[in-house]
């Protein structure tokens, strides 16, 4: 019977306690925010003691030569994860748990100032933007998942609990071959597809596909793992289009991306127009004008302070200028097959409660006929804010603000913020109205109309819900 080393590495890790919560308790906050910021001397300094876990942190972590004899290397070393230096043994491959899950997944060791550098096939590990999407993607159990440019495999990982089957794709044979390890070491059994985009899996329908594409747009693709290699913001335009034909019915597809702001363009048009055929649901996190985001990827491959910094810096920036590019936008991208076809795009630049994927099937609620037969109700943590100048009889700006999910904000007239005060699920809204009217001493056919005519988007947003 062949030796089933990746299982025998996963009772390695699991007697020596090498799982997130095990890592974040040996680090403890300060060396582990440091480690975050690739600082390693606080991580050094805690994991001094020679013990296995202290051995995993330092060979996969800080990325330094542990003693030969610390722990037995035997399968790590036949699976290629590190290797021998004389009488010290050396990490080949950076190995890590994946938060929420008993899986590991293997990327290339981590790229730090001044210590390994980025090849053009670096297989990248967990970070920011997979932990982003893997708490976007919606909680329901699938009986198919592709994960479109798998990389390490780490959505796959975290998926796979709540899919039966999975397809992991990815344009690079190295990143499949990781990916690979990360499902063995993980238990998972996956179909890899080598491949561009949706080529690997024509024809094919899926009820969930998520995919962390390389979304960064920049002069040239130096390194697969974050550029594509086509023109602006094509890539995410080409997987938000081709998308919908892979969608098996009451289908999802989550992805995050980026996007241009050009001048004289409304970016919400340009975005919204890359949906169709499907509901959209596009939430834009943050915006960074072409300086910071040529810093910040420039940053991201170590290369601050290097030869060619200035050069790149500034070809960059000519390149955003040449498309009268103002802004690079960052944000989720969530395509639903349910039959509506209704897209909203909103700005969502404030702290939303994570994860986004516990409630997300509730988010795209189209706008519904509203008639004073309905009976409506506040939602739940709903607030009012009312601001105007000391002493003043009525306030100039009235806000209502959820506490909850993505607390979107609306700002209001009096008529609505009556209504978040009177809607509990009793009256029906014709009632209502009239009793507002009669307080307010307004005209019932005016506050009908204006209720009517803000109750439908209140009620997609989440502020009111129609109970009968
Ligand atoms: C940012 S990494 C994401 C890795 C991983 N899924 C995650 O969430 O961390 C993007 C991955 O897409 C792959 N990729 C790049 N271009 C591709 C393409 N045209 N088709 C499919 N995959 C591609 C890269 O090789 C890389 O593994």
């Amino acid at each position: 019977m062949p030796i089933d080393r990746p299982s025998r590495v996963r009772d390695l890790f699991g007697q020596a306690g090498y799982t997130i919560d095990g890592v974040r308790d040996l680090l403890g906050p300060v060396a582990g925010a440091a480690l975050a910021r690739d600082e390693i001397v606080p991580a050094q300094r805690v994991t001094r003691g020679g013990t296995p876990l202290e051995t995993l942190l330092q060979l996969f972590w800080l990325q330094v030569p542990v003693p030969g004899d610390a722990l037995d290397f035997a399968d790590l070393l036949a699976l290629g994860l590190a290797e021998r230096d004389g009488g010290e043994v050396r990490a080949r491959l950076h190995v890590e748990p994946v938060e929420g899950t008993d899986g590991y997944v293997v990327s290339d060791l981590k790229a730090r100032p001044g210590g390994v550098h980025l090849s053009p096939d670096h297989v990248v590990g967990q970070g920011g933007a997979s932990a982003n999407l893997a708490q976007l993607v919606v909680h329901r159990p699938v009986d198919n998942l592709l994960d479109l440019g798998t990389g390490s495999g780490v959505q796959a990982v975290h998926l796979s609990g709540r899919a039966r089957r999975i397809t992991a794709t990815d344009l690079s044979p190295r990143a499949l071959e990781l990916a690979r390890l990360s499902f063995a070491l993980s238990g998972i059994e996956a179909e890899l597809l080598a491949g561009d985009l949706f080529a690997p899996v024509d024809g094919r329908e899926f009820d969930l596909i998520v995919s962390n594409p390389p979304f960064v747009i920049s002069p040239e693709r130096r390194f697969g793992y974050r550029e594509s290699g086509l023109s602006g913001d094509d890539l995410c335009r080409r997987l938000v289009r081709e998308a919908p034909r892979h969608l098996a019915e009451d289908g999802w597809c989550q992805l995050l991306a980026n996007w241009l702001h050009v001048d004289g363009e409304d970016w919400r048009e340009r975005v919204a127009g890359w949906v169709e055929g499907v509901d959209g649901w596009v939430g834009q996190r943050d915006v960074q004008d072409p300086a910071e985001y040529a810093e910040l990827w420039l940053r991201d491959s170590c290369e601050v302070g290097g030869p060619e910094y200035t050069a790149r810096y500034d070809a960059w920036l000519e390149y955003f200028e040449r498309r009268k590019v103002t802004g690079i936008g960052f944000g989720w991208i969530s395509l639903h097959r349910s039959g509506t076809d209704d897209v909203r795009v909103e700005e969502l630049r404030h702290a939303v409660d994570q994860p986004v994927g516990a409630y997300v099937d509730n988010l795209l609620r189209g706008r519904p006929d509203v008639t004073p037969a309905d009976t409506l109700r506040t939602a739940e943590g709903v607030v009012q804010e009312q601001t105007g100048p000391p002493g003043a009889e009525d306030p100039e700006r009235i806000v209502l603000r959820q506490t909850y999910g993505l607390r979107r904000a609306a700002q209001v007239g009096t008529v609505a913020a009556a209504l978040a005060g009177a809607c509990d699920g009793d009256l029906p809204l014709g009632p209502l109205l009239a009793a507002i009217a009669e307080l307010t001493g307004t005209d019932p056919g005016d506050v009908r109309d204006q209720a009517l005519a803000v109750l439908p988007d209140l009620i997609a947003d989440g502020f009111f819900d129609i109970i009968g």
